[in-house]
């Protein structure tokens, strides 16, 4: 590990306000994920969107290993529905619920979860308790 990851989602770069617009909730398929960018090249704030129903998980799209995304494109990424998502650099794996490393170049590290709220089919960024 690098031991620069960033902690919070805040802390990266380009990171959205809360209330920002992410899609609306049906651009993100059951079982499937949706990925957005804030902000400019070459190094905007990538949020990846998983959904299990009408449960929707926001992280950073940035492994914790190489600080890279898990995939460029939507069409690469690998996905274990409900389950899991994997990085497609080295393969660490890591919780569809809540980001955590459940193996490979990940130990002790995971994806940074970024809170979301469904208002009126669309798909925003939430408030946490610790953002300012
Ligand atoms: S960059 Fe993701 S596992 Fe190495």
């Amino acid at each position: 590990m690098s031991g620069t990851n960033p902690r919070l989602w805040q802390d990266v770069p380009c990171a959205p306000p809360a209330g920002e617009f992410v899609c609306q909730t049906d651009a993100v398929p059951d079982g499937g994920a949706f990925m957005a960018t804030f902000g400019d090249m070459p190094k905007p704030f990538r949020l990846l969107v998983v959904r299990s129903g009408s449960s929707y998980f926001g992280y950073v799209n940035r492994c914790s290993h190489f600080g890279v995304p898990l995939a460029q494109k939507i069409g690469q990424l690998i996905l274990d529905p409900g389950k899991e998502l994997t990085c497609n650099v080295h393969y660490s794996r890591f919780d569809w619920r809540d980001g955590r490393c459940l193996g490979g170049e990940c130990a002790g590290e995971g994806l940074l979860p970024v809170p979301l709220e469904v208002v009126e089919q669309r798909l925003v960024i939430g408030s946490t308790n610790d953002e300012h």
